[in-house]
């Protein structure tokens, strides 16, 4: 059985599918811990599942650096075996991601590599694009740019708002996920593999 932790900012709508699948008996992960940066309205989908959560306030502590040695500390005590992004508002250090990686994921509302960053819907809608996405990927040193693990196009329909569009892009940003963490459960992706073929193919591109 696969050990997942969840990080979360904020209302944690796709933690809650998460949390939803895994309840399933036949599905071969266990959400073991769900950690934030905040005071987050997601922690009552965990709280309701009996799942501990914890909290790591960015505010509190004086760098990035400090605040993710600290997030890394909380995590080594939950010893998951793949750490899942959802919605965490933040960029993990260096010294956090080269610890987890490659089991350590995240989901973004665009298809990547198009608009990456904190923005990615406002970005699309923005630039006047017909169609934008959602991507799940390894995460690494850089922002949104790890290996794509799972994407899907979505459609930008005419009267579009942020909200509007990213409500749209959400359930497939769920289903891409559950997906992605029942394949990495049943071994069908292997996460250390796709990410040296990935860092192989950057190391003999022209
Ligand atoms: C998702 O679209 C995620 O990709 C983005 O923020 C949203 C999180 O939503 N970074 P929720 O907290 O799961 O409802």
């Amino acid at each position: 059985m696969l050990t997942v932790a969840v990080l979360i900012s904020g209302t944690g709508s796709n933690l809650r599918a998460l949390l939803d699948a895994a309840a399933d008996p036949e599905f071969p992960a266990r959400i073991v811990v769900v950690g934030a940066d905040r005071e987050a309205e997601g922690f009552a989908h965990a709280e309701e599942y009996g799942i501990p959560t914890f909290m790591v306030p960015w505010a509190m502590f004086a760098s990035r650096e400090e605040w993710g040695a600290e997030l890394a500390a909380q995590l080594r005590v939950w010893r998951p075996d793949l750490v899942v992004l959802s919605g965490l508002m933040r960029l993990l250090p260096a010294t956090l991601v080269d610890e987890r990686s490659p089991r350590i994921i995240n989901t973004h509302p665009a298809y990547l590599p198009e608009f990456p960053g904190a923005h990615g819907v406002r970005d699309a809608l923005a630039a006047g694009v017909e169609q934008t996405g959602a991507s799940v990927i390894i995460v690494d040193n850089g922002v949104d740019s790890g290996p794509i693990l799972a994407q899907e196009r979505v459609p930008v329909l005419a009267g579009d708002d942020e909200h509007a569009l990213h409500e749209r892009i959400k359930p497939v940003e769920r289903r891409l996920l559950i997906d992605v963490v029942r394949r990495v459960a049943s071994g069908e992706l292997d996460l250390a593999q796709i990410a040296s073929r990935a860092a192989g193919a950057e190391a003999s591109a022209p």
